[in-house]
This record gives structure tokens, sequence and C-alpha cells, in this order.
């Protein structure tokens, strides 16, 4: 007969807009970051960072206000995050499109949805600023994240060799986009 120890335990997950950040929640996050780092495919880092970079860099975000932080947590730890960025205030032109960028999950909590969670939540968000279009570019390489932007209705429309570059290769970029709205028929209004 099976005792409660043989039961699989249901992780606990949570998905948040973050607005300030505290030091446990700051370490946790860093940590994170270093493990997607080390995995080979979390942001532009090809190498870990100091830790006092790393943090500066989650404080800045946070505290940025064309950005907005998403975090996914595990079972009360931070375990990931995305960024939604909006286009610069004199940007009229481009007002109506938002971009994703840093979109990851450290390693040891992948497959349990959290990445598709922060991508809702994040198109939620777009929406509700009242937002046309979402951007977004992707390495090649990274099948697991285009195979989840594609399953939530992003569409290709650019390639791009050179994209990055990893040691001495370089790996091609796809660019992205998904339509939340439009306001006008496109090509009346501008010149
Ligand atoms: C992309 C990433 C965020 C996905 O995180 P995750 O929490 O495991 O994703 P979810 O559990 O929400 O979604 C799982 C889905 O991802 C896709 N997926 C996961 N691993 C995959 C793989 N090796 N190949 C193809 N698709 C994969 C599948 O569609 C899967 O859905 P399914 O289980 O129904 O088949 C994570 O793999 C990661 O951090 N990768 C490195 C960073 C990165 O590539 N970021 C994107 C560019 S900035």
């Amino acid at each position: 007969m099976g005792t409660m120890s043989d039961t699989p335990r249901t992780p606990s997950t949570d998905i948040q807009r973050l607005k300030s950040i505290e030091e446990v929640d700051l370490q946790d996050l860093c940590d994170a970051t270093e493990a997607a780092i080390v995995d080979g495919n979390g942001f532009g880092w090809l190498i870990v960072p100091r830790r006092a970079v790393l943090e500066s860099y989650w404080k800045g975000v946070v505290l940025m206000p064309e950005r907005e932080v998403f975090v996914a947590w595990l079972d009360g730890r931070i375990v990931g995050s995305t960024q939604l960025l909006r286009p610069s205030r004199h940007n009229h032109a481009q007002g109506h499109i938002c971009r994703l960028a840093t979109f990851f999950i450290a390693p040891h909590a992948r497959g349990l949805g959290l990445a598709r969670g922060l991508l809702q939540m994040a198109e939620d968000a777009a929406r509700e600023y009242g937002f046309e279009q979402i951007d977004l570019d992707v390495r090649e390489t990274q099948t697991a994240a285009i195979q989840i932007y594609e399953q939530a209705g992003f569409v290709r429309w650019g390639v791009r060799q050179n994209y990055a570059r990893v040691g001495e290769d370089y790996v091609t970029g796809f660019f992205y986009t998904k339509v939340l709205s439009h306001k006008r028929t496109a090509g009346k209004a501008g010149k």
C-alpha cells in the first residue's frame, strides 16, 4: 500500500507582474538568470556576469517605466521571467507596437507550462495597454521558444543571417509578430 510520500507532489506555480523586488526574490531571479545563461540560451549574455552586474540589471529593469517585468514562480521561488518593452515616448509612428524580450525559464523548472503562462500574461498586458502588435526576435536554435511562439499565434515575417554571434559562429535569427488588433486599414493613413 502506498504512503503519502509515494504520492507525486503537485508543484505550486504562479505568474505575476513584478512592480518592485525584494532581496530574496532578487537573488532567486539572479540564480535563475545564471542557470539559463549556463544552459546556453539565456539572454544576450554568453558567460555569467558578476553577481553585482546581474543584481544591478534586475534592479534597473524593474524601475524602468518603459519595461514591464513578468516573473514565473515555482514552489515560492522565482524561476523565470519575460519583459514587455514599450516604444519610446517620442516614437509616435510606432506607438502601437510593443516588444517581448528576455523570455526564459531556468532549466530545472521547464516543462511545467510556466513559459506559456508568462507569454499569456505579457500578451494580456499588451492588450490592456492598447498595443496592436507584439514583435519579438529569437535565435533559430531556440526551438522550444519558437514552438511556444508559433503555438501562441506569432507569425514569422523575417529571417536574418548573422543575427547573433556565439563564439566563432554566427546564428540566424527569426523575427515574429502577433497582431492583437487593428484600429485602421493598413496603408490608408500614412506616408
Ligand atoms: C523556451 C522556454 C522559456 C520554455 O520554457 P518552459 O517553461 O519549459 O515552457 P512551457 O512548459 O511553458 O511550454 C512547454 C512547451 O515548450 C515547447 N518545447 C519545450 N521543449 C521543447 C523542445 N526541446 N523542442 C521543441 N519544443 C519544445 C513545447 O511546445 C512544449 O509544449 P508541450 O509540452 O505541450 O509539447 C525555455 O526552454 C527556455 O528558457 N529556453 C532558453 C531561453 C530561450 O530560448 N528564450 C527565448 C528567446 S529570448
